[in-house]
């Protein structure tokens, strides 16, 4: 089976009624982005960023998978499917898709601060709080503090070199929904292997090389044209 690695952002989830973030001037939700999702943000106010990240996970209980996150399931019938994300919502797993690599971290998972490698999927009953919702005075087991799984602006993308390694297996990379200004995310796309298809779907694409097929179009609609044009080749 040919190798089929995707690479989302949060365009992939628009049409689930998760906001985009540049697509709303900065403002996520409201907040300054960088006073939400940056390492300098996170140490002057953490009880905001436990705030705000409960706002994103019950937000996230409300929205369901679209028909772009099950094409690309759909999409595993004929080919082996790597999806590499930089969004932090679980609508990939929740339509089925069996290999999901997150590169800015989940947003229902929580870790301690004091030992990164101890993650927690919420709800988690080992937690003193053990719903959907953190603060600064949560613990884990071990009496440690907890905070979000994310990586924030100012932080190393653990997952990065992994990624790269799905691209340079690629036969086929799709890009979804994503601006391409965040790095290193934005760069997968040049370590795509000289021959491999690529395209990229985005009703308001960045400027790409040549060499990629662009398709201008919302994800739900460029996913359906992308299986229609993967099955007739
Ligand atoms: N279908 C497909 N793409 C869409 C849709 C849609 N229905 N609606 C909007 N888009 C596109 C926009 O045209 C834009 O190119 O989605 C893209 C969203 O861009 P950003 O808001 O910049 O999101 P993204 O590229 O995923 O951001 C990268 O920045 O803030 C950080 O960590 C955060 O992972 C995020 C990273």
């Amino acid at each position: 089976m040919k190798k089929l690695v995707i690479s989302s952002g949060a365009g992939i989830s628009a049409e689930s009624g998760i906001k985009t973030f540049r697509d709303a001037d900065g403002l996520w939700e409201n907040y300054p982005v960088m006073d939400v999702a940056s390492h300098e943000g996170f140490l002057r106010n953490p009880a905001l960023i436990h705030q705000f990240y409960n706002e994103r996970r019950l937000q996230l209980q409300g929205a369901q998978p679209n028909a772009a996150h099950l094409g690309l399931v759909e999409l595993e019938k004929d080919f082996d499917v790597r999806v590499i994300t930089q969004n932090v919502d679980d609508l990939h797993e929740r339509a089925g898709s069996a290999n999901v690599l997150h590169l800015h971290g989940e947003l229902m998972k929580v870790r301690s601060m004091r030992h990164p490698e101890r993650i927690y999927q919420l709800p988690c009953d080992q937690l003193t709080d053990k719903g959907l919702t953190t603060t600064v005075d949560t613990r884990d087991p071990y009496g440690d503090p907890v905070r979000p799984h994310i990586v924030f602006f100012g932080e190393s993308v653990p997952e990065f070199e992994p990624a790269v390694g799905l691209v340079q297996q690629a036969d086929i990379l799709v890009v979804i929904g994503t601006s391409l200004v965040v790095y290193p995310a934005a760069a997968l796309l040049q370590y795509a292997r000289r021959g491999t298809e690529v395209y990229y779907i985005d009703p308001n694409p960045a400027s790409v090389p040549s060499w990629v097929h662009v398709i201008p179009k919302k994800a739900t609609e460029g996913v359906a044209d992308l299986i229609k044009l993967l099955r007739n080749q």
